[in-house]
């Protein structure tokens, strides 16, 4: 079935990269009846867009407690995914299962923990200029006491120089691709739309389980109907799940740690050793090139490739890209068993998957996003980090599976001590200290250790976007 592209949410398909200036609110619902007015005249922008065209949009979506708010039964709420209902910070299971530990602790966040207020409306605005974007904030934020809404918090984003994260690497280049729909994605990368939009097949040939309504409590017919029984609304269909964690990210102990363990005899820095290290840790360049297919310089001809595999390129021990690298534990493609290098492998991947949608926010510690120039600024002030996103439709196999089973567990892939270099926890998730990564190489490895953590969690939660038609259903519950 082709993908209703007019009825599911823009940002779900599209990273709205013309759209470079963003910021995402979180509301309280005070007023339920004034929330739903609003919703039926919110202008959200659908898939079915012309980039020339579209300045500046609104995306919209809601945690569980929003949409009880909102009125939704508890029937139907059941029928929404386990994590989903239970939210980000709310157990200790899912605690650990996300290696939120310490001072990554949900009581530590700023928001989505268990002292503050719950979110139940995320507004995801964009927009071409910074000018745009503070009068589409103003012109929302002047509807919010009519909306029955409450401001929780405002969350600033950057887009920073040469398209990096703040660790100085590029980042969006390992898209995502949905399949029948992104036609610009390699075999590997292009998945069953059921993945990521719910209503659709996914990568086991199945409905992911959702909402479904029968037809006396949807009368004039607001809901698409389920592919699988014609008779009820679906209530999920175009929609998916949006994971939301603020992350910041420690840059300069980043660059301090690389820089001390390659330093020469003499206890001088060497450059390229460090940028070396930092490689092999995220698995590209900072220019982009993956290290599989340039294991030695970062090579601008391949900064943007995406289409590679680690078994087949012949890196089955990691001597080119460490297991243990960011990229491949986060997508190892074709390393999965069963029969690694096969294409069984790759599909076992396909049910890992998420598609990213994140932006950076804080001002960079350089505007060069050098490491040297970072290096040379010492410490500064403020935070910066990444409002990481991404949406999936089960949230447990695909997200949280990505984090514990891959990220942070000591013994991917025939490791027994790493967890993930750039995000991992260092033994929260799995109670024991980690904090070493591995680098491959023939005839021995090395191994670096006592890494800190440079990332930490300050806030997050799970939210359900709907699709369009699902959106005004829920403005007239
Ligand atoms: C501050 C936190 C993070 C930073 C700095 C970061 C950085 C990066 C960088 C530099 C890349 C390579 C660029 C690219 O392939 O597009 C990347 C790729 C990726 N990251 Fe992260 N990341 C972060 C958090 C996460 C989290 C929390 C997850 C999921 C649990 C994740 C999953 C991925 C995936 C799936 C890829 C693509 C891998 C591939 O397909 O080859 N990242 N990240």
């Amino acid at each position: 079935m082709p993908l209703q592209v007019d009825d599911i949410q823009g940002i779900i398909l599209y990273g709205y990269g013309h759209l470079r200036h963003a910021c995402f609110l979180l509301l309280g619902i005070s007023e339920p009846s004034a929330t739903r007015a609003w919703l039926k005249t919110l202008d959200v922008l659908s898939g079915r867009f012309n980039r020339e065209e579209v300045d500046r949009c609104l995306n919209i979506a809601f945690t569980s407690g929003g949409l009880r708010r909102l009125g939704l039964s508890d029937d139907l709420m059941t029928e929404f995914s386990t994590e989903f209902r239970e939210g980000m910070g709310a157990t200790p299971h899912r605690q650990r299962i996300l290696g939120d530990s310490d001072e990554s602790s949900p009581d530590n966040w700023r928001w989505g923990g268990p002292g503050t207020p719950e979110p139940h409306v995320l507004l995801m605005l964009y927009a071409r200029n910074e000018i745009a974007l503070s009068e589409l904030l103003s012109e929302q934020q002047s509807r919010f006491a009519t909306a029955g809404l409450t401001p929780l918090a405002q969350l600033e984003t950057t887009w920073l120089p040469q398209e990096k994260e703040h660790f100085g690497f590029r980042d969006g280049l390992s898209t995502t691709g949905i399949e029948g729909f992104h036609n610009n994605t390699s075999p590997a990368n292009t998945i069953a739309a059921g993945e990521f939009v719910l209503g659709y097949l996914n990568a086991y040939g199945q409905y992911t389980q959702r909402p479904l309504v029968d037809q006396s409590r949807d009368p004039i017919g607001l809901l698409p109907h389920a592919p699988e029984d014609s008779t009820r609304g679906d209530l999920g269909m175009n929609g998916s799940y949006l994971v939301f964690r603020q992350l910041s990210q420690d840059v300069t102990s980043f660059w301090r740690y690389c820089d001390e363990q390659t330093r020469q005899r003499d206890g001088a820095s060497n450059a390229a050793a460090r940028t070396r290290l930092a490689a092999k840790m995220v698995g590209r360049w900072p220019g982009g090139a993956p290290l599989v297919k340039s294991p030695e310089k970062d090579d601008p001809a391949f900064s943007g490739e995406n289409d590679f595999l680690y078994h087949a390129e012949g890196d089955v021990h990691g001597l080119k890209c460490p297991i243990g690298a960011h990229i491949r534990r986060t997508n190892p493609r074709d390393s999965l068993e069963p029969d690694p290098g096969s294409d069984r492998s790759i599909e076992v991947g396909k049910r890992h998957r998420v598609i990213r949608r994140g932006r950076a926010y804080g001002a960079p510690v350089v505007s060069s996003m050098d490491a040297a120039d970072v290096l040379a600024a010492g410490d500064r002030a403020g935070e910066r980090g990444r409002h990481f996103l991404c949406f999936n439709t089960h949230i447990g196999r695909q997200f949280e599976f990505i984090q514990h089973t891959w990220v942070n567990n000591p013994g991917f892939d025939g490791l027994y001590d790493d967890d993930d270099p750039l995000i991992g926890d260092r033994g929260g998730s799995y109670g024991k200290t980690a904090g070493t990564f591995t680098i491959q190489a023939d005839p021995v490895r090395t191994r670096v250790t006592g890494m800190p953590r440079f990332v930490q969690v300050r806030g997050g939660a799970y939210f359900f976007m709907p699709g369009i038609r699902a959106l005004r259903f829920l403005g007239s519950l």
